[in-house]
C-alpha cells in the first residue's frame, strides 16, 4: 500500500524541519510547501528517496495553496512571522490560514493541524497575537475539525530565543531584563511540538480541539537569562529595562533587516506566556515534556569562550 501524503506549509522553518523529520519517521510522504523551496532541499535526506518533496507555495496565494494540497490526506499549517518583512501579519496569519482552511474544506482533506501560539485568544494589543487569534477563528470557521496547537516559546538547536541571547552575550557587557524580567514563560522542546503534531494527526479525540503546549517548568525572563549565562560560561550584568524604554529602543531596532526586538514583541512580553490551567496539554496527547536542562546545554556550548570542553580543560589544569 502506498503511504499517505501530507502537505506541510512552512515546513522549512525551525519547527517545520523537526515536524517533517517526525512525520517522515511515521511513514508519511511529505510535500514541504514554502515560498523558497530551495531552502527546504536540506530536508530530503531526512526521509527515503522521494519521500520528502519541497514545493513552491505562498499561502497568501489561493491557487498555489490548492495546488499544494492535491493528493494529500492531511495538512500541517505552520507559516508565521514575528515581524513584517515583505508580507504583513494579516497576510500570513489570517489570509494564509483562511486560504489553507478553505482549500482543505473544498478538497475534502481528512485532517489538519494548525500551529498558533499561546496568547492567541486573549485580547492582546500585540498585532502578532491579534492576527494569530483571527487566524484560529478563520481555521475553525472553514475547517471545524482542525486541531489547533498553541506552543509557548519553542526551544531547540535552531531556536531564536536561547541562541539570540547567547549570541548577544558574546559581545554585550549586559543582557536586558525587559519589564524587569518578571514575565513568565513555559519553554517547550521543539521535538515535543513535532511529536504533538504527529500525535494530533492520529488521536481520535484531537479533531476540533485546541491544545496549549508548554514544558515541565515555568521560568521568569530573568531565570532564562541566567540559564543563558550559566550555559555559555559568561558573566554579564542583567539590567532591568522598563517596558516604555524597551519600546523606545525597539522602535529603532525594528528598522534592522533581522530586528533583535520590535515594539510588538515588547507588547507581547507584557503578558505571561504559560499554559492556561484549564487547557488541554501535551499530556493529553500522550507526550511527557522534555526539560530545558536536558536539551539547552547540548547546543549553547558553542557560545562558550573556550568551546565545548571549557569546563573539562579547567578541571584538568586545576
Ligand atoms: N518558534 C517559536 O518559539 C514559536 C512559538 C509559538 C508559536 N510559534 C508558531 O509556530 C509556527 C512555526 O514557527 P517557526 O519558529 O518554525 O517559524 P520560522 O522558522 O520562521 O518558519 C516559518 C516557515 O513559514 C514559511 N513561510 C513564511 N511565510 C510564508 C508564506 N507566505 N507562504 C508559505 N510559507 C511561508 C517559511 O518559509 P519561506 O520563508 O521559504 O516561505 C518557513 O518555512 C509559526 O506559526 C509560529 O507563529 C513559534
Amino acid at each position: 500500500m502506498q503511504a499517505k501524503q501530507i502537505t506541510v506549509f512552512g515546513g522549512s522553518g525551525f519547527l517545520g524541519r523537526h515536524a517533517v523529520r517526525a512525520l517522515a519517521k511515521e511513514g508519511w510522504r511529505i510535500k514541504v510547501a514554502c515560498r523558497h523551496p530551495h531552502r527546504a532541499f536540506f530536508l530530503r535526506p531526512l526521509g527515503q528517496v522521494g519521500q520528502i518533496a519541497p514545493i513552491k507555495c505562498d499561502v497568501t496565494n489561493p491557487d498555489e495553496v490548492e495546488a499544494a494540497l492535491h493528493g494529500s490526506a492531511a495538512i500541517v499549517n505552520l507559516p508565521g512571522i514575528l515581524y513584517p518583512r515583505g508580507q504583513s501579519f494579516e497576510e500570513v496569519h489570517v489570509t494564509g490560514a483562511d486560504n489553507v482552511a478553505q482549500a482543505a474544506a473544498r478538497l475534502g482533506i481528512a485532517a489538519m493541524v494548525h500551529v498558533s501560539a499561546i496568547g492567541a485568544g486573549t485580547e492582546s494589543e500585540s498585532r502578532y497575537a491579534r492576527t494569530k487569534t483571527e487566524g484560529e477563528t478563520r481555521i475553525r470557521a472553514a475547517f471545524p475539525a482542525a486541531t489547533i496547537l498553541r506552543p509557548s516559546i519553542v526551544f531547540g538547536p535552531e531556536d531564536q530565543f536561547f541562541n539570540t541571547f547567547a549570541a548577544l552575550a558574546r559581545f554585550s557587557p549586559a543582557l536586558p531584563l525587559i519589564g524587569g524580567g518578571h514575565t513568565r514563560f513555559q519553554p517547550v522542546f521543539v521535538g515535543d511540538v513535532a511529536a504533538a503534531i504527529c500525535a494530533a494527526l492520529g488521536h481520535p479525540q484531537a479533531p476540533g480541539r485546541t491544545y496549549e503546549l508548554g514544558g515541565p517548568t515555568i521560568y521568569s525572563f530573568r531565570e532564562l537569562m541566567q540559564i543563558v549565562l550559566r550555559e555559555t560560561g559568561r558573566k554579564r550584568l542583567l539590567v532591568p529595562l522598563p517596558f516604555w524604554l524597551a519600546s523606545f529602543k525597539a522602535f529603532f531596532l525594528q528598522l534592522a533587516p533581522k530586528p533583535l526586538l520590535t515594539p510588538d514583541q515588547v507588547t507581547l512580553l507584557r503578558q505571561d506566556n504559560v499554559v492556561a490551567p484549564t487547557a488541554l496539554t501535551l499530556a493529553d496527547l500522550g507526550i511527557r515534556p522534555t526539560t530545558v536542562e536536558a536539551e539547552v546545554p547540548a547546543y549553547l556550548w558553542r557560545f562558550r569562550a573556550k568551546g565545548e570542553y571549557a569546563d573539562l580543560a579547567q578541571g584538568r589544569a586545576g
